[in-house]
């Protein structure tokens, strides 16, 4: 297998379904030439580079492909499943879910401090999936969803080459990583042509310690609920309202904070919702979607009658500069 990190100046941009079968083929003779009758190990977190390697891999070499999903407890509704499901069910993936949201959850409570959050979820992660690697045996190969602006980016500085949290270099295993010279449209036309939903392929960006950063303040199950479900509904009305694949990214926020609402005649003290939607090429700057007024009155309305402990939402009008996309 040619390892060049270098991508060359002869190679076609992937835009058509047919190239990205060339592709497709080419890289499966290439991993089958690399890996033999070996085992190849992957941290599958159902974003859309390590699914559409998981989903190359399967092609190539079938269930010597060992997938491992870690549920850190801070996806979003509905993604583990989803990954079980295309995966394991609908591809005979060789597929070890591990359900390790209670450890994190734990870990991180009290912490309040946004890097620390981030730091503690990077190294349980590690912990996690260095756990489930020694329970195999065999296994020589490391699969990992590098792209190639990882590899610009690691090369100028701006960011560690990791995916996932960063995954221990002591492992000791021979990388297998057959889309390190994509770019990201051109790794979303490879996983259309290997049959991923488009829900997986066209997915929003999503932060790795995912739900956390959108959590400011202590985490607790209550407050992270609250998120999942109010990020659900945002979502669902999205993509209803044809705002889906049109807007950039969109979430909400919970933050630890309480103010006064009625229910029912009765006084609350609950928690508030904060809306992001963002438009954006790069994510160093990012202008606001103008959202219809009705749709936000009707996510307001489903927000604070469906979402447990919530009694007010909030639209965030603020550019990148001055907020940053995420709140923590
Ligand atoms: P900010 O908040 O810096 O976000 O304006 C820019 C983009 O990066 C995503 N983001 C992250 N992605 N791990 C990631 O993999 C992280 O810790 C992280 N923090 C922010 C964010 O969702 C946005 O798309």
């Amino acid at each position: 297998m040619d390892n060049s990190n270098v991508r060359p100046e002869t190679m076609e941009r992937i835009t058509t379904p047919e190239l990205a079968q060339k592709f497709i083929d080419e890289q499966v003779a290439a991993v089958r030439e690399q890996v033999k009758d070996g085992k190849v190990l992957l941290a599958l977190s159902g974003g859309v580079d390590s699914s559409v390697v998981a989903a190359l891999l399967i092609k190539a070499i079938g269930r010597n492909l060992v997938c491992v999903h870690v549920n850190h407890g801070f996806l979003r509704k509905g993604e583990p499943e989803q990954v079980i499901e295309v995966f394991r069910n609908q591809m005979n993936a060789n597929l070890i879910y591990v359900d390790a949201a209670d450890r994190f959850i734990d870990k991180v409570a009290g912490v309040t401090d946004p890097e620390e959050k981030r730091h503690i979820i990077g190294e349980e992660f590690i912990k996690v999936f260095d756990e489930e690697a020694a329970k195999l045996t065999g296994i020589h190969f490391l699969g990992q969803g590098t792209i190639y602006p990882d590899i610009l980016e690691s090369e100028k500085g701006i960011k560690a080459h990791h995916n996932v949290g960063g995954l221990p270099e002591e492992m000791e295993m021979e990388l297998v990583e057959p889309v390190k010279l994509l770019y990201k449209d051109e790794v979303r036309v490879v996983g259309r042509a290997l049959g991923l939903p488009e829900s997986m392929v066209d997915r929003q960006p999503f932060p790795g310690p995912g739900l956390a950063v959108r959590t400011p303040g202590a985490i607790t199950r209550e407050r992270l609920e609250a998120v999942r479900e109010s990020d659900a509904i945002l979502r669902e009305e999205f993509a209803k309202n044809g705002l889906q694949g049109k807007v950039w990214q969109y979430f909400t926020i919970v933050p630890d904070f309480k103010s006064t609402g009625i229910k029912d005649g009765k006084r609350t003290f609950d928690w508030f919702v904060v809306i992001r939607a963002v438009n954006t090429t790069d994510a160093i700057e990012a202008s606001i979607e103008e959202i219809p007024y009705d749709l936000l009155r009707h996510i307001t309305k489903r927000i604070t009658t469906e979402v447990k402990g919530v009694n007010r939402v909030l639209y965030d009008l603020t550019p990148k500069p001055s907020g940053t996309i995420e709140w923590e």
